[in-house]
């Protein structure tokens, strides 16, 4: 497992989804920044199970116990590590997986991997429980940027097929951050999207759906391309947040369908600084910042654990069998999967600004 991530702030995320606990060690944030717990409480709990109808009914109170890296709540420059305990398991529902893989889920290739020795219970490493760790720091990485005036949003941009009104991808603004538990632009949007999820769980099913992030303030020339530029980076963390299968920056794969003139931003001056009219290109070029917003767009696969009986061997007796699925699930990853969008955009660029020089634009 590779469960390191970072250059000039380095992540662990460890633990197992019905472990004794889940965390996170973070190396490298700056010393003597005050930790504004109220606003970590509030970004965690949006990540958080059981407290939507449209999520997994297993409740967890994902609040995190700093055991290292603060004094008095302000960094001291030393490692910081955060616990979360894991507090309510049913780890008998998993009983059946070890020997029957769910579709779609990573029980197969992991126990090719790990010998059989993976812990299936709860999906193990694999679990979307892991991205609670990564939700704390990101909420510190968020804290960090917004002292810069760098601010992070997203919200739920289409569930199955229904999709939410865009970004206004010149002039995003923080009044279009939204921070509630279903994210989404346009009220009749949301309350058919509602009603897709609920129509999806009674049928046994699941539904998946495209998460739009923005990041706004960001100075111009942030970036280490080739391979270390602003794609490179984020995108390789949005693929740690299981279920993540697409990413787009812009106007993404809509790109290779125009000509260069109608796919070109042309420039121009606003109130003295250089923009863009328009912004297909999402705020990157050649892997730096551009001054515009930073959009990018996720696509989030539906939860593989289904309800419905499905298809799968049986990996002993490499015999047909059917499989159906216990334990609590999400119908619908796409609301809890958004914070994590935010959490991975935060970590991503605090990791490239902490190494960067800002050049005057
Ligand atoms: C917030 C979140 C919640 C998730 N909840 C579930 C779940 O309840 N059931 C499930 O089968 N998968 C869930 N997943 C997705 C699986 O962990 C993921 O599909 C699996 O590990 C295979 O990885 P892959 O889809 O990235 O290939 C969740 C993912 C996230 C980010």
């Amino acid at each position: 497992m590779s469960s390191v991530w970072g250059n000039h702030l380095k992540i662990t995320v460890f633990g197992q989804s019905h472990s004794e606990a889940i965390g996170v060690v973070i190396d490298g944030f700056p010393a003597g920044f005050r930790v504004d717990f109220e606003a970590l409480h509030t970004f965690l709990a949006r990540r958080a199970p059981g407290n939507a109808a449209f999520a997994t009914a297993r409740k967890e109170a994902d609040i995190p116990e700093f055991v290292s890296g603060l004094v008095d709540g302000v960094t001291c420059g030393a490692p910081i590590c955060a616990l979360i305990r894991n507090t309510d398991t049913r780890s008998g529902d998993y009983k059946n997986i070890a020997q029957c893989p769910r579709p779609s889920h990573a029980d197969y290739p992991a126990h090719v991997r790990y010998d059989g020795f993976q812990d299936v219970r709860g999906g193990g490493h694999f679990s979307g429980r892991l991205t609670a760790p990564l939700c704390i720091v990101g909420a510190l990485c968020l804290q960090y940027l917004q002292t810069k005036n760098i601010r992070i949003g997203a919200h739920i941009a289409a569930v199955g097929g229904i999709a939410d009104t865009p970004f206004d991808a010149v002039n995003v603004c923080d009044d279009h951050f939204l921070t509630d538990a279903f994210p989404v632009l346009s009220e009749t949007a949301k309350t058919a999207m509602q009603e897709r999820i609920a129509a999806a769980r009674a049928d046994g099913d699941s539904v998946g759906g495209v998460i739009e992030a923005a990041v706004i303030g960001l100075p111009v020339g942030i970036g280490e391309p080739p391979f270390e530029g602003l794609e490179n980076r984020i995108s390789s963390l949005l693929f740690g947040v299981p279920a993540v299968k697409g990413v787009e920056f812009g106007n993404g794969f809509e790109a290779a369908t125009l000509t260069g003139s109608q796919n070109n931003d042309a420039y121009c001056v606003k109130n003295g600084e250089i923009k863009t009219v328009t912004n297909r290109h999402g705020g990157i070029l050649g892997g730096l910042s551009t001054g515009m917003p930073l959009l990018c767009r996720v696509a989030v696969k539906p939860t593989p654990s289904i309800a419905k009986e499905q298809q799968s061997v049986n990996l002993q007796t490499k015999e047909p069998q059917t499989l159906v699925v216990n334990g609590r699930h999400d119908p619908c990853i796409v609301p809890r999967a958004v914070p994590c969008v935010e959490a991975v955009l935060a970590v991503a660029l605090t990791d490239t600004i902490l190494g960067s020089v800002i050049h005057e634009a």
